[in-house]
């Protein structure tokens, strides 16, 4: 499988709009900055969350001498989290190793000392820390059933509308902005789909390269992703349980399997038209500065025919940032446009309960009540951009004898 960088591949390190007046090489120095930035986020982790717990133990010893005695396990327990932070730095160590030439055409140069670990913000804490979430929800048993409530209607609906009886599902290509970790994309390869993941944080890239392109072995790995939960836990120990990863060997795809990964801006790499049989997008319309901008390219890059499924919420990313463009749409208008674009909705539920890197033990879990549709860029198209009624709705595939393939989310 091939990583590959396009454009770029920021995690908003700067304002929207200021980012036209760079020059392409103000663009890659801002690009090496941030490359380099990210990679000291996950070196600075430790030293981060240690503060956190020497903080948590000072305020414990501030407590009269008659309080602490009745609290006997919160500093062993302190003293586990430690630890745990500890191992969670191996992996990220682990992550950050194997990512220096991850990109095929592009190279960040060297650091003059690697061994010198730079303060990363809070922001890029609070990255990092949702990233060792999402391990959970990508490649861990425990996020088994998170997959199956956001991951398996997506699949489901792309094997409904392409099923291997009538279709050589390895000239369906289907197109997975914002991958995340990855699982989604390569769960679709695994059935037999051409599919191609794209994302732009380098947090998610390295971390999916790391278990994409270096875990062969199932659950040989752990993480504890809920030790910087302070709050809502029912047990101390609650906080220090372990997750292994990967729940299966992402080495494991069929010989034939043409799964890729692209990193850079979805709206900046995909630009060639009528290129792809299937977009499917899972919890990331909103993360757009204006999702009119991602439905543009949507219709733009499907093929005639093509369809795009959904699934997620509207929890716009750039609502609460300051200096950023952010539109937040109703789904009423952003389904209104869908259609004045000319695209078909086929299927629609406006109700799919799912969570997102969900812990299941905390005292507070919050639900995403999703909607998922399907939306089908039709054959021909008039110049008002509305269907012309006349056309078949076929997508583009050969037909070719049943193949064989897995029903399940592994
Ligand atoms: C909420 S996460 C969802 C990840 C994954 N689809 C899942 O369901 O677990 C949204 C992802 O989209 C990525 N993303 C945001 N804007 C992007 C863009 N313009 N191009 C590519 N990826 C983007 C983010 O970095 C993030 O990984």
């Amino acid at each position: 499988m091939a990583e590959t960088t396009g454009e770029a591949a920021h995690d908003r390190p700067y304002f929207y709009k200021e980012r036209l007046k760079y020059t392409p090489e103000e663009e890659a120095k801002l690009e090496r900055q941030h490359f380099w930035k990210v990679i000291d986020a996950f070196r600075y982790y430790r030293i981060h969350v240690q503060e956190q717990i020497k903080r948590a133990e000072r305020q414990f010893q501030s407590l009269p001498q008659h309080h602490q005695k009745l609290l006997p396990g919160v500093l062993p327990n302190l003293a586990r989290i430690s630890q745990c932070v500890d191992h969670n730095q191996e992996v990220l160590q682990a992550i950050v190793y194997n990512c220096i030439h991850m990109f095929e055409n592009m190279e960040y140069g060297e650091r003059e000392d690697p061994r010198k670990v730079r303060p990363s913000s809070t922001f890029d804490m609070d990255k990092l820390k949702s990233t060792i979430k999402q391990f959970v929800r990508d490649w861990s048993e425990v996020g088994q059933a998170e997959r199956e409530s956001c991951y398996r209607p997506l699949i489901q609906e792309i094997q409904r509308l392409f099923p291997s009886d009538k279709y050589d599902v390895s000239k369906v290509s289907v197109l997975v902005p914002g991958a995340g970790l990855g699982r989604l994309a390569w769960e679709i390869a695994r059935l037999g789909y051409i599919c191609q993941g794209n994302e732009w944080s380098f947090f998610m890239l390295f971390s999916s390269n790391f278990v994409l392109n270096r875990c062969d072995k199932v659950n040989s790995l752990t993480l504890y992703p809920w030790i910087h939960q302070f709050s809502n836990n029912k047990k101390s120990s609650d906080q220090t349980r372990a997750i292994s990863f990967p729940d299966v060997n992402p080495q494991s795809l069929p010989p034939n399997a043409d799964f890729s990964m692209v990193a850079g801006d979805f709206l900046e790499v995909y630009t060639e038209s009528d290129s792809w049989d299937c977009v499917a997008t899972c919890f990331f319309i909103d993360t757009a500065h204006n999702v009119l901008e991602y439905v543009e390219t949507i219709w733009k890059i499907l093929k005639p025919g093509g369809v795009w499924v959904n699934l997620g919420p509207l929890l716009y990313h750039f609502e609460n940032m300051a200096n950023e463009l952010s539109i937040e749409l109703s789904y009423e208008d952003i389904r209104a446009a869908i259609i004045k674009y000319g695209f078909r909705i086929e299927v629609e539920r406006e109700s799919v309960q799912t969570t997102y890197t969900e812990n299941d033990r905390s005292m507070l879990r919050y639900v995403y009540d999703c909607v998922f549709f399907v939306a089908r860029k039709p054959v021909h198209v008039c110049a008002n951009g509305q269907e012309d009624n006349q056309s078949q709705n076929s997508p583009p595939a050969a037909k070719s004898p049943r193949r064989e393939e897995a029903d399940s989310l592994t």
